[in-house]
């Protein structure tokens, strides 16, 4: 199966390792890295680490394009950006090894205009050819349209092609209006587009479930270190991850969308699916690099995850 992604608002990251970082002083930095980011290009290169044929689009910008062409070359991943002037934004991490400690600095990301927007429709039909699923990933820039992504995922319900979402705030309720087919919210995410807060499994549970319909059939709501609560109409699980030594935050939720993603396309169960998501996960942030480790490394993990079904009965009382 070949997974497209579109991330319509990228960042080139820069992490800048600063130990005992400290506001309004000279700080001095271990070192630094820039690598080309984005959620919906963070899940792609998971993606083609697994083995997994991808295309990514969305809109670049042509000034600092470089950093992202040599990446994509790299991971074979298809490049099918559409390119729009200027720059690209970036995001500063500065991250503190020894308090644990990672602050983001992430910049607006400029709007892209009409012309860009029609061109980044034709390319997802186009693409919708080849790729039989699609993962929209991230927040879009102001300027566009809350609706922005619900446009999207219609047209590509309308190609029957799958449809994973990860966003946030008013284009996650957009876009859950025209019923993704997967959605992965994290329980921030989904306590603010469920209105109500969110305490307890129970609580999770039921607001997840109430997202369930003909078209959206698996939710997945994930809770950092308590793992992410798996949903699907008639069963569900929590999967636990094990106590883990942190090294860096940055891409759990992406590795967890690309490990859902490429469980679901070798047409593993849900059970599965959880497992390996969580294993993704736990091996971006127990490692410092960008890149998914050997399976191995993803085997010993999955072994580790705890798979516990959601009782009904006990959610009904
Ligand atoms: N401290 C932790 N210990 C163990 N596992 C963790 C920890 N933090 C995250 N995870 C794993 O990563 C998964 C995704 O993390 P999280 O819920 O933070 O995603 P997110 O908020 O969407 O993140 P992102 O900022 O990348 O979008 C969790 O469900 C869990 O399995
Ligand atoms: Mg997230």
């Amino acid at each position: 199966m070949k997974v497209a992604t579109i991330t319509v608002n990228p960042a080139v990251d820069e992490t800048i390792s600063v130990d005992h970082f400290k506001l309004g002083t000279v700080n001095r930095s271990q070192g630094y890295r820039y690598d080309a980011g984005g959620k919906g290009v963070n899940v792609a290169s998971f993606l083609a680490d697994y083995g997994i044929p991808v295309a990514v689009t969305g809109f670049l910008g042509e000034e600092n394009a470089d950093v992202f062409e040599r990446h994509f070359e790299r991971k074979g991943i298809e490049d099918r950006f559409v390119r729009v002037p200027g720059e690209t934004r970036i995001n500063i991490k500065i991250m503190d090894e020894v308090n644990q400690v990672t602050t983001d600095l992430n910049m607006p990301g400029q709007a892209p205009g009409e012309y860009a927007i029609s061109k980044l429709m034709e390319q997802v039909e186009t693409m919708s050819e080849a790729c039989e699923c699609f993962v929209l990933s991230g927040n879009i820039q102001s300027g566009l349209p809350s609706d922005f992504y619900a446009d999207i995922i219609q047209l590509l319900k309308s190609k029957n092609r799958r449809v994973v979402l990860d966003t946030s705030g008013d284009a996650l309720v957009e876009a859950v209006k025209v019923k993704p087919n997967i959605i992965k919210p994290n329980i921030h995410e989904l306590s603010a587009l469920v209105n109500r807060s969110l305490d307890g499994i129970q609580s999770v549970y039921s607001s997840a479930i109430s997202l369930i319909n003909e078209d959206t059939t698996v939710v997945v709501i994930s809770m950092g270190k308590d793992g992410a609560l798996f949903v699907e109409k008639d069963q569900a699980f929590v999967a636990k991850p094990p106590e883990v030594t942190v090294k860096s935050t940055v891409g759990a939720g992406d590795a967890m969308v690309a490990g859902l993603v490429a469980g679901l396309s070798k047409d593993m169960s849900l059970r599965e699916c959880a497992s390996l998501a969580t294993a993704f996960s736990l091996s971006m942030i127990t490692r410092l690099g960008r890149d998914l480790p050997e399976m191995k490394v993803i085997n010993d993990f999955q072994k580790q995850v705890e798979i516990i079904p959601v009782v009904f009965e006990q959610l009904k009382n």
